[in-house]
């Protein structure tokens, strides 16, 4: 079999239909993790270590537990006992790793911001106060939190399935050997999500059939996964747990593992028998949850004098923590951008004293095409060639390493469809040759790409006997449109009007779906409903009399059409066949899940252009335009899509430009970590963002022909940007953020 069936998708999918859950949004009245109502509810703060590495000596608790308010400061004494569950690292990818230094548990500090106590209290202004007036007696011990002063003696286990090292041919030698050679380095800073909703849990316990019952209301972008790691923590079975998370406001990866904060409060609910809520402060989910680490990329490339290329040679590093795995791929999409006739990836890791790094919008691909796709600007104008032709002539015909042919791949299409709506200026540019006032004005362009996922999702699909149908599945609604768009494609597959079709998620009650991330969900739930609809013909079959032609007939021949069974000309409506046989309501139930080897190389593709002014005696970077052209498959809702695009495109101008965590080596401390002082891109910092797409579904790759969009608007961008200082200035800057410090100390 060669990819999924193709189907027609002509009702309101790809439509520019506005998102189901903005009004609830915009008048406040949806439900975010930490505004669920609960009776009784108690506020906990943690208390975080302040260095970065030692023991704890002792913790006094004696002026916290006097304070107003206060109910059980909650130490390693009097902590509930729960089980250390693998974490992911240690090889069991069934569990959400629950930030493996659990909270409170350790007498060993891994970092700071680790917490070591939490003050239970009537409000969150007692218990925040009362958590400063804990006092922690550490020994301290030497800290490690500079990735330039780490000792880069590891390599990951597995990158996405792949080792660290991978060699095509004789990449070095050929390298050394080639007519034209790049070979440059590419540090970018560490970075954090900043959502603005900050991470929060509300944990309850309570008995039901006389056994414990623990409700967890949790900022997460895989409920699914929550409940089996609370499950394991606590020794219930999963149906003793139940997670709900009806918004979240903002997570970019950040909220999809889980965090210290969400097995803290299911920890003191218990110690102190009512529910507690836990909300993060801003200042705590530095530290307290995960970031993008900081990388050192290196890129070689030989090349022939005609551009085509001969080597290319991806190596760098990638911090962890001490403790904790994660391992940043930077150089998965160098497995499959060009043609090369050798190649070499090689990734080394080192250990820090932080919190463990963890996934941030296109993990992989945003930090390693910055370094790839600034390399092939830097080929390029070495080779005096257009970077598009450049891209355009090394241009693979199947994946490299893989040998597969790709699902889909329109780079060159969304390269050159992009250049025309841009006005890109085509051929070899000198640097500085564009001015106004003081500002030298240059063009960049750089390919974006991020794979294809997909998750094992299961769903159902309810026909009401009034007509109206609903969708169930535990996905979560990031704020991406998931509802909205899962709604579109049922009543197109169905033939019914779109404000019949609703979907219920954000709660573990439903059938499991996967983690909201890898961009992922669209396509694997969209494949569960196709399912689910095929079962639904089939429960809606068996409710025909038996003597029907239909009934007798094969379930292939019957199709749903406007509300009807249908074959040959012959029809039965299905409201009335609910009504007549008293029927409130049919279910069908169904699943997708990803094939383990799959018959292409899957990804989705896109061109990044760029237009920028720069103020060489200040530093200063101003962007003046902005055009993304993708290629995703099938676009389910323009409104939706284009603004998934646009965000992911803003992000990525904050990873050029601004966002950088910084951490004082001497403390092992996090110094920016609030919102004025850790940039991110406000509107004043956004040009005008043209975005296009090649509307061509992919059904190679997917089972609704739609590739995932959350997530490849951000790759590129850097690159675009960072080429577009070079052709202003004849600067390269290699560095990120492109600070005006890094612009004006680059030659
Ligand atoms: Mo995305 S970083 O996979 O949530």
């Amino acid at each position: 079999m060669t990819g999924f069936e193709v189907i027609a998708l002509n009702g309101s999918v790809g439509k520019s239909i506005v998102r189901r859950s903005g009004y609830e949004k915009v008048t406040g009245t949806a439900t975010f993790t930490a505004e669920w109502p609960v009776n009784g509810l108690l506020h906990a703060v943690a208390v975080p270590s302040n260095i970065a590495r030692g023991k704890v000596m002792s913790i006094n608790t004696s002026v916290a537990e006097t304070m107003p308010g206060v109910r059980l400061v909650v130490t390693r004494k009097n902590l509930p006992k729960f089980t250390r569950v693998k974490t992911i690292n240690e090889s069991d990818k069934s569990t959400n790793y629950p930030s493996h230094l659990f909270p409170v548990d350790e007498v060993e500090v891994f970092f700071a911001g680790q917490y070591l106590a939490a003050v239970v209290a009537e409000s969150f202004q007692d218990a925040r106060d009362a958590a400063l007036a804990v006092k922690v007696d550490y020994e301290v011990g030497e800290h490690v939190t500079d990735i330039d002063a780490s000792p880069a003696d590891e390599r990951p286990d597995d990158l996405f399935g792949s080792p660290a090292v991978i060699t095509k041919g004789e990449a070095e030698k050929q390298f050394e050997a080639a007519q034209v050679k790049i070979d440059s380095e590419y540090p970018t800073a560490g970075n954090h999500h900043n959502p603005i909703e900050p991470h929060a849990t509300i944990a309850q316990w309570s008995e039901k059939e006389g056994k414990p019952f623990l409700t967890v209301y949790e900022t997460s972008q895989g409920l699914a996964m929550s409940q089996k790691t609370y499950s394991q923590l606590f020794g219930l079975s999963p149906k003793q747990v139940r997670v709900v998370c009806k918004f979240i406001g903002g997570a970019f990866g950040g909220k999809g593992a889980m965090w210290p904060q969400a097995v803290l409060a299911c920890l003191c609910a218990k110690a102190v028998g009512a529910p507690i809520k836990i909300e993060v402060t801003r200042g705590q989910m530095y530290g307290g949850t995960g970031h993008r680490t900081p990388m050192r990329q290196r890129v070689q490339i030989g090349a022939r004098f005609d551009g085509k290329i001969t080597s290319i040679i991806h190596s760098g590093l990638a911090s962890t923590a001490v403790k904790d795995v994660y391992d940043e791929a930077f150089t998965m999409s160098t497995r499959m951008m060009y043609q090369t006739e050798s190649l070499r990836l090689d990734q080394k890791r080192c250990r820090l004293n932080s919190q463990v790094p963890t996934f941030m919008r296109a993990p992989a691909e945003t930090p390693g095409m910055f370094a790839l796709e600034s390399a092939i600007d830097e080929l390029a104008f070495a080779l005096k060639i257009d970077p598009i032709e450049l891209r355009n002539l090394n241009e693979p015909e199947k994946d490299l390493l893989e040998g597969k042919p790709f699902s889909g791949r329109l780079l060159v299409e969304c390269l050159k469809r992009g250049a025309g709506a841009f006005g890109w200026q085509a051929g070899h540019q000198l640097p500085r040759q564009k001015d106004d006032g003081n500002w030298l004005i240059g063009q960049g362009v750089s390919a974006a790409t991020y794979p294809a996922f997909f998750f094992p999702t299961q769903a159902q699909l309810t026909w009401n006997a009034d007509g109206r149908v609903l969708i169930s599945c535990c996905s979560q609604e990031m704020g991406t449109g998931t509802a909205t768009v899962q709604s579109q494609l049922v009543a197109d597959v169905l033939g019914i009007p779109l404000h019949r079709v609703s979907m219920d998620l954000g709660d573990t009650d439903l059938p499991p779906g996967g983690i909201s991330g890898g961009s992922a969900t669209t396509g694997s739930l969209g494949g569960a409903l196709l399912d689910s609809i095929k079962d639904l013909k089939l429960k809606l079959i068996e409710l025909l009399p038996m003597n029907s032609t239909m009934r007798k007939a094969d379930a292939k021949q019957i199709t749903i059409r406007d509300g009807k069974l249908t074959m040959n000309g012959e029809t039965v409506d299905i409201e009335e066949l609910l009504n007549e046989t008293h029927k409130r309501s049919v279910t069908g139930s169904g699943k997708f899940a990803p094939s383990k080897e799959g018959e292409y190389s899957a990804h989705s593709f896109g061109a990044q252009f760029v237009e920028v002014a720069v103020d060489e005696k200040l530093g200063m970077v101003r962007l003046r335009r902005m055009l993304g052209c993708f290629a995703c498959g099938t676009i389910l809702n323009a409104r939706t899509g284009r603004s998934q695009f646009m965000g992911g495109m803003i992000m990525g101008v904050g990873h050029a430009l601004q966002e950088a965590t910084h951490w004082d080596h001497r403390y092992g401390r996090i110094t920016n970590d609030n919102l004025s002082e850790y940039h991110v891109p406000v509107n004043a910092d956004i040009p005008d963002i043209e975005i296009l797409w090649i509307d061509t579904p992919d059904f190679n790759a997917s089972p609704i022909g739609a590739k995932g969009i959350g997530e490849i608007g951000i790759t590129g961008v850097a690159a675009a940007i960072a080429n577009a200082v070079f052709n202003a200035t004849g600067r390269r800057v290699r560095e990120l953020p492109i600070t005006p410090a890094n612009v004006m100390a680059t030659a």
